[in-house]
């Protein structure tokens, strides 16, 4: 998935400082992914140690996650998705709030894709209420269709706003293909909590930390995945349909340093890699100056291609390239 902040392009990058940092054997270490967003680094970690811990605060992030990261064993996935594909569409939600021909005229995704994605989901549903299908399967199916649904939405990138016409990539048939995971002999944990909550309760070796880094909420940014991941009831706001959502505080100038700091004090983890870019809210100087006072730091930096949503001409910062920073901390 395109997504704000995704780190799969920076994943060997991250990964190779971790090894270089944390003696001895990964395999015998716990790693969390404490805001995992896609997974893409827990993911890279999955093989590679004794277990990934990963947590997201968003509810279509968890559901990725608990594919992705959660499942280990092989699914016999392929007759479910061949029935999900055959399905005939149906006026839902999706479909009536968020599609071309429904009631409120919001062009998030074609007639056809809205109307597949209602009957994908509600069946998706009826086969985890009749326990057809176990808690495996169903995030499976369910990131799947996540997954496959936000290549056919017809919008920019993000979904705080829909594009006029229905684009090219948004015209072709959703095809629901399997969101893959990679299979492990270890056990995994996902959560769906907030950070700085779920991290007093959990511990272990290796805390990797990739907070949002500027003011875009990603509640309201993939608001849509979050409707399509609940399926639940509510009144859509506005002309983009907007449901009620979480507003982190690490996105927000006047509580990230507070926030950030509460967060190293109360991690019980060794090792803690941050990552967080030159245009991020907090300057690389106050960052190392907070997490100074817990132990030994260090930097590592790399130059990094823009997400390509944030390339808009409007925007402060309009070089195609940032400078991606890992700063790192030896907790005494
Ligand atoms: C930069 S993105 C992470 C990207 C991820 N590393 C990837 O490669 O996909 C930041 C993530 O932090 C999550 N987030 C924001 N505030 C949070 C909080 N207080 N607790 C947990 N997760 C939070 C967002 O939902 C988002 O997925």
């Amino acid at each position: 998935m395109n997504y704000i902040g995704s780190k799969h392009k920076l994943s060997e990058f991250i990964k190779s400082n971790v090894a270089k940092v944390v003696p001895g054997d990964l395999k015998d270490r716990i790693f969390c992914d404490l805001f995992a967003g896609t997974g893409s680094v827990g993911r890279n970690f999955k093989s590679s140690v004794k277990t990934v811990i990963a947590n997201d605060v968003e509810f279509y992030s968890f559901v990725l996650l608990q594919n992705y990261i959660g499942n280990s064993k092989s699914l016999d996935f392929e007759p479910w998705l061949e029935k999900l594909n055959a399905l005939t569409g149906i006026k839902g939600f999706v479909f009536e709030n968020y599609s071309e021909g429904g009631k409120a005229g919001r062009l998030y995704f074609s007639e056809e894709n809205g109307m597949k994605t209602d009957a994908a989901r509600i069946q998706i549903e009826k086969w985890k209420d009749s326990a057809e299908i176990k808690e495996d399967l169903y995030y499976f199916l369910l990131a799947s269709l996540i997954e496959s649904a936000d290549k056919v939405a017809n919008t920019a990138s993000v979904y705080g706003a829909y594009l006029k016409k229905i684009k090219t990539s948004a015209s072709k048939k959703l095809n629901i293909s399997p969101a893959i995971f990679e299979i492990s002999e270890e056990e995994h944990q996902v959560y769906n909590r907030d950070a700085n909550e779920l991290v007093k309760e959990i511990e272990g070796d290796i805390l990797y930390l990739d907070p949002p880094y500027n003011a875009r909420q990603y509640g309201a940014n993939y608001h849509l995945l979050n409707t399509i991941a609940k399926y639940d009831t509510f009144v859509p706001r506005g002309k983009t349909g907007l449901r009620d959502y979480y507003r982190s505080d690490y996105c927000r100038t006047g509580e990230v340093k507070a926030s950030f700091e509460r967060l190293l004090k109360n991690a019980n983890f060794r090792y803690i890699f941050l990552s967080y870019n030159n245009e991020g809210i907090m300057p690389a100087a106050g960052i190392r100056q907070i997490m100074e006072r817990y132990g030994k730091y260090d930097l590592e930096t790399t130059n990094y291609q823009r997400f390509k949503a944030d390339n808009d001409k409007n925007r402060n910062h309009s070089a195609a390239a940032t400078t991606e920073y890992l700063h790192i901390l030896e907790k005494i």
